[in-house]
């Protein structure tokens, strides 16, 4: 099962921020070279130096897998990043890469979260996108609020979803993207079948309100979209393409697939 801790609570590791000394070879030209980059792109700070690696000691009544756990988010780059940078989650970095590689936020003016809380995505899309952008988020937990985005607290497969996003759109959206992961069980294929059913229900989201040129992002399992999810992306886009972003774990088996130019609906 899901222990809920996953990419999310960048405050939550309550360790020393990172701080950005030193780089990769600790030379100055490093440093500086590591943090232009950081500023241009909203940050890779895998090259950031953050001292000695913490180790956590196992306490008494908690687990193991908790000790590792914190141990990971103390010594993890990301979270440090993201601490300094005021975001709710390491996600955001993912997010951020994706458009540096991709550009998915050129000339956004409506954008629509799937699965959005804690709210790293939608904290980016504002900042990314500034005013005037239209950006809406829904998850079925609570999203603390986010300024600059609307925030709908639902299940996305619930069939009033879809008109309630509506609501808080004025017009065809640029931009859909979806973060949701099922809560996975341990059994593979029912994973993966789980984490397929939501995205197919996203690209049904992004076919029936995005605009034509708009793009779609979702996050697939290892092994990517299925055929036919794939096909239908092919068919609806003028280019889709798998990433595995740099702030994406690499034990994690999450991949996004990312379709730019959407073709119109052709009715
Ligand atoms: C990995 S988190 C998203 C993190 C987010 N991108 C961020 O950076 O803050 C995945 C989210 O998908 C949500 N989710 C999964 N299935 C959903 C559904 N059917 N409807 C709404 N939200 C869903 C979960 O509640 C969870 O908050």
């Amino acid at each position: 099962m899901t222990d809920g801790r996953g990419d999310g609570g960048a405050g939550s590791g309550g360790g020393k921020s990172g701080g950005g000394s030193g780089g990769r070879d600790g030379s100055g030209n490093e440093r500086r070279r590591g943090a232009r980059r950081a500023n241009r792109t909203g940050g890779d700070p895998r090259g950031r130096s953050r001292g000695p690696k913490v180790r956590v000691r196992t306490a008494r009544g908690r687990k193991l897998s908790s000790t590792r756990w914190l141990e990971r988010q103390l010594n993890d780059p990301y979270v440090a990043e993201a601490q300094r940078r005021g975001y709710r989650a390491r996600s955001a970095f993912k997010l951020l890469e994706l458009d540096e590689k991709l550009h998915l936020f050129r000339g956004v003016r409506r954008a629509v979260d799937l699965g959005c809380a804690p709210g790293s995505w939608l904290q980016v899309m504002v900042e990314r996108l500034g005013h005037g952008a239209e950006v809406v988020g829904i998850d079925r937990l609570a999203t603390d609020p986010v300024a600059g985005a609307a925030i709908l607290e639902m299940d996305f497969l619930d069939p009033a979803a879809d008109a309630a996003l509506g609501e808080h759109l004025s017009g065809p959206v640029d931009l859909v993207v979806s973060d949701m992961a099922a809560d996975t069980t341990g059994h593979k294929q029912t994973d993966h079948l789980r984490t397929m059913a939501l995205c197919e229900a996203a690209l049904d989201f992004a076919e029936a309100h995005l605009a034509p040129g708009g793009h779609f992002v979702a996050k697939v399992l290892q092994g990517g979209a299925e055929e036919a999810l794939l096909r239908r992306m092919k068919a609806g886009f003028k280019t889709v393409k798998h990433v595995k972003p740099a702030a994406s774990r690499p034990e994690s088996v999450e991949w996004y697939v990312v379709a730019k130019g959407f073709r119109g609906r052709g009715d």
